[in-house]
């Protein structure tokens, strides 16, 4: 498949909305600021298909990029904005909750977790929630190359040790750097795979 084909659909503000939207959706989130825009930049090979930015919270709709006919790739907002936890739930619903739980085509949710950062509780209660309302998730390491390999490795081990004390199976898991595109064609195949494609 040739995600280099992928073209900007349409933005959401209201999940109603995606009627329009008949392929097989692999959604992308994570906390603001975690790379999700430069890593679906980076997969389609555009600078600026979605828009990243230095500043949180730039992604504020459900963004939609169709790649041909065969699947939809969707830039979700972040969360985290809030550092205390108990904010979380109310972030949760509205939109994102929402498109999770109702989205009629989606196949997966890719939840974006820094590489270069201890793990965060925020994640892992994103992550903890979404196993209990059976939304289908993987795991997406961003930013590999921040960080001293050594560190990176650590801190991607730390957070799956976390995981795995919820999950009794792990998600999975890819390991990606939209700056080095380390592991961001194997993220591409895998995609590819799941619907039939090479
Ligand atoms: P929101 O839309 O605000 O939620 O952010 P986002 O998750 O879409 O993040 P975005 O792609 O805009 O990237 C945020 C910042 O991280 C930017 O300054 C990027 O240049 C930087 N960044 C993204 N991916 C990488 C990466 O793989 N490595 C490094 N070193 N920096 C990255
Ligand atoms: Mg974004």
């Amino acid at each position: 498949m040739n995600f280099g084909k992928a073209k900007f659909f349409r933005s959401y503000s209201h999940v109603e909305q995606i009627k329009d939207s008949k392929t097989p959706e692999f959604a992308f989130i994570g906390r603001s600021n975690v790379g999700k825009s430069s890593l679906i930049n980076s997969m389609t090979m555009k600078r600026d298909m979605a828009k990243t930015s230095a500043k949180p919270g730039k992604t504020q709709l459900i963004n939609f990029f169709n790649v041909e006919h065969h699947l939809s790739l969707v830039d979700l907002p972040g969360y985290g904005y809030a550092k205390v936890s108990k904010k979380l739930r109310e972030q949760f619903e509205g939109l994102i909750t929402e498109y999770l739980i109702q989205s009629e085509n989606l196949f997966i949710v890719f939840v974006l977790i820094d590489a270069a950062i201890p793990p965060q509780r925020i994640d892992l209660e994103f992550l903890e929630w979404c196993g209990s309302n059976n939304v289908p998730v993987g795991i997406v390491f961003t930013k590999t190359d921040k960080k001293k390999p050594k560190e990176t490795e650590a801190n991607m081990r730390a957070f799956e040790a976390q995981l795995d004390l919820y999950f009794e199976e792990l998600p999975v898991t890819f390991e990606t750097s939209a700056s080095t595109k380390h592991g961001v064609e194997t993220l591409g195949a895998w995609i590819a795979e799941q619907v039939g494609l090479e």
